[in-house]
This record gives C-alpha cells, sequence and structure tokens, in this order.
C-alpha cells in the first residue's frame, strides 16, 4: 500500500513537470486530487484493511494527500508568477490603431428639413404652435369660410372619420376628418384670444392621391400672422426672408394671384429655379420659377370665426408640403417624392 501512495506522488510529480499554463494545471488537479480521481479510489481500497493496517495506511494517505496538495499550490504559484512577468505583453494595446465606429444614425429627411424650416421661423419670432392632425369640420373647413357643400371643399379629399362603437366622430362641430392642410391651427390660434399671432404650425396631413409627387401622408407647415396693420408687404418680406434662409441668398420669390376661400387676396408663391437660376428652359423648372404653395390676406369670415374683428386687426397666412419643399431644395436626388416612406436605407444615407 506504501508503495502505491510513493507511485502515486512520483506520477504527480511527473504530470506536473509537463504542466505549462492553469488549464493544463486544473487538469493534473482533478485527476489526482478530484472526487474521482487517483486519490479518492485508492482511499476507497483502505476500508477492506483490517483495523490495524488501516491506521499505517491512512497515516501514509493522509500524508500523500498533504504533498500532492503543497506540489499543486507550487506549481500554482509558479504559473502565476510567469504569467506576471508576460503580463505586458499580453494586454498591450495599440493605441495608434484605428477604432471601431459605431454605425451613427441621422433623422429622416424630413425630420430635418421639418427642423431646420422651424428654425428659420423662429429667427423671426415665429412660435411653434401644433394644432391636432385629427379635428372637427368646423376648424378644418367650415370656419375657413367653406360651408357645408361648398364647391370648393372639393379641392380636398378628405378622410372622414367613421364612427365606431363607443368612439363618436361628429359632434356639434361636426364631423372628425384626418386634416388634409393645417390650416385648422388658424382659428385655434385666433380662439387663444392673444394677439399678435406669430405662428408655425408643421403637422401630418393627409389626402386620397398618391403619384411621382404626392403621398397620401405627407406635412405641411401653416404660418399665421395677425396683428394691427398687417399688409401684403409683411407676408413678402416673410416669404422672400424664408425662400433665401431656406433655399440660398441668390433665390426670389414672386405672388401669382390665386383663390383660396380664406384669404383674400390669395396667392400661390413660386420661387426662382435653382437650377437655371431663374433664366427658364430647364427640365426641373416652368420657364424661370417652381411653385411652392399658397398664401394670402386673412379672409375677413375667418378673422370673425376667430372671434376678431376684421376692422381692427389683419394678417396673413400661408401653407404647403414639407416633402415639397424638400424636393425643390434637393432637386433630382429626388425624382419620386414617395421613396421618402420606403424606408429604404440606401436613399436615406445620403442626407
Ligand atoms: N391650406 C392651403 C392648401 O393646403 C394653403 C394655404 C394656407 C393657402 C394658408 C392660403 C393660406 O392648399
Amino acid at each position: 500500500m506504501q508503495e502505491t501512495f510513493t507511485q502515486l506522488i512520483e506520477q504527480c510529480k511527473d504530470a506536473l513537470k509537463a504542466v505549462r499554463d492553469r488549464a493544463a494545471l486544473e487538469a493534473v488537479e482533478i485527476k489526482f486530487l478530484g472526487r474521482k480521481g487517483e486519490l479518492a479510489s485508492l482511499m476507497k481500497q483502505l476500508a477492506t484493511l483490517s483495523d490495524e493496517e488501516k491506521k499505517i495506511a491512512g497515516k501514509v494517505a493522509n500524508e500523500t494527500k498533504e504533498k500532492i496538495e503543497q506540489m499543486i499550490a507550487k506549481a500554482k504559484e509558479k504559473i502565476a508568477r510567469e504569467e506576471e512577468k508576460t503580463r505586458a505583453d499580453r494586454e498591450w494595446v495599440d493605441v495608434t490603431a484605428p477604432g471601431v465606429f459605431p454605425n451613427e444614425g441621422h433623422l429622416h429627411p424630413i425630420s430635418q428639413a421639418i427642423q431646420e424650416i422651424t428654425d428659420v421661423f423662429a429667427q423671426i419670432g415665429f412660435v411653434s404652435v401644433r394644432a391636432p392632425e385629427i379635428d372637427w369640420d368646423w376648424y378644418v373647413f367650415e370656419s375657413l369660410n367653406m360651408p357645408p357643400d361648398h364647391p370648393a371643399r372639393d379641392d380636398w379629399e378628405t378622410f372622414f372619420i367613421a364612427e365606431t362603437k363607443g368612439q363618436k366622430a361628429r359632434g356639434e362641430k361636426g364631423r372628425l376628418v384626418l386634416t388634409p392642410h393645417t390650416s385648422n391651427a388658424q382659428v385655434r390660434e385666433m380662439e387663444k384670444g392673444k394677439l399678435p399671432i406669430r405662428m408655425i404650425n408643421i403637422n401630418r396631413t393627409y389626402r386620397r392621391q398618391s403619384d411621382p409627387s404626392h403621398t397620401p401622408m405627407f406635412h405641411q407647415f401653416e404660418g399665421l400672422v395677425i396683428d394691427e396693420g398687417i399688409t401684403i408687404a409683411h407676408l413678402k418680406g416673410v416669404l422672400d426672408y424664408f425662400a433665401k434662409s431656406f433655399f440660398g441668398p441668390d433665390r426670389q420669390i414672386r405672388l401669382r394671384p390665386h383663390h383660396f376661400r380664406f384669404t383674400e387676396p390669395s396667392f400661390e408663391v413660386d420661387i426662382s429655379c435653382g437650377a437655371c437660376g431663374g433664366k427658364g428652359a430647364c427640365r426641373i423648372c416652368k420657364a424661370g420659377w417652381l411653385e411652392l404653395g399658397g398664401a394670402g390676406m386673412v379672409h375677413p369670415n375667418v378673422l370673425k370665426a376667430g372671434g376678431l374683428d376684421p376692422e381692427k386687426v389683419s394678417g396673413f397666412a400661408f401653407g404647403w408640403g414639407v416633402e415639397r419643399t424638400l424636393v425643390m431644395k434637393e432637386g433630382t436626388k429626388i425624382d419620386d417624392i414617395r421613396i421618402l416612406y420606403k424606408n429604404d436605407l440606401r436613399f436615406i444615407k445620403q442626407f
């Protein structure tokens, strides 16, 4: 028995000689000291001996165990020392190596345009407001001088909200509609009862349309200024300022007579073409001008609907599409407006 234990110590010694790292050392430790290891199986055999023999062999067994434990502890220390020596080499980092850049996202081009437009108007004191995106007929049409059944309503191919169980879609202000324009902000703003009004309302709008220059959901921004003595000169000044700030200092605007029920007089606003510099004969514009959107002096009936006296105050309003404005700025990058809503990263990453 004694001999077997001595042999075990020798075997362990040999095994340790070959050990170079922690993993190998751990394997040796398990092989000799583990629950199912060499020593444990020898111990089991002790049970078959007589009491007298057991005493002697037990002592030898314990000594062997201690010896092996010491050997392994020593080997552990040795490995730790070695590791310490090579640590600097193992942990060396090349601080000049190029880093791994995280993928950086950015705002969608439409969100960027909305921010830019808001900023441009904030510079001249326009407060950003947000009228409802789903609103009553009264704010969307009737208060804007478009009584029920008026043919002018046909210009807006409106989505009406259907009644559902427990959800009213009709009230004293008419039916609920998905706003086809942002002009519902006009009377809502007047109702707040504070003058002067200098607001910009940017929101989602909806119309039954889809082609290369229209999407069923799009964004509009609406400007409204009301105070005593506001004239067309102010309107022209603001539009000119916007054109130069958003599109560039050499751009010009012009007003063409038009008709809207809620402004009088009404205009279509054009901006000089950036591609040909306003000379015309270019494939982007019509004779040097691009159509931006509508504008005009607020109609007296609209002022009245908002509780204001048209004899005392006057104002102007303008409104047009964010997508269209963006397309005019980016030119040929966007040849189909619908791509803005297709979630194609190859397109979005260009902005
Ligand atoms: N709401 C009009 C449209 O959607 C634009 C407009 C706004 C015109 C304000 C005049 C004044 O076409």
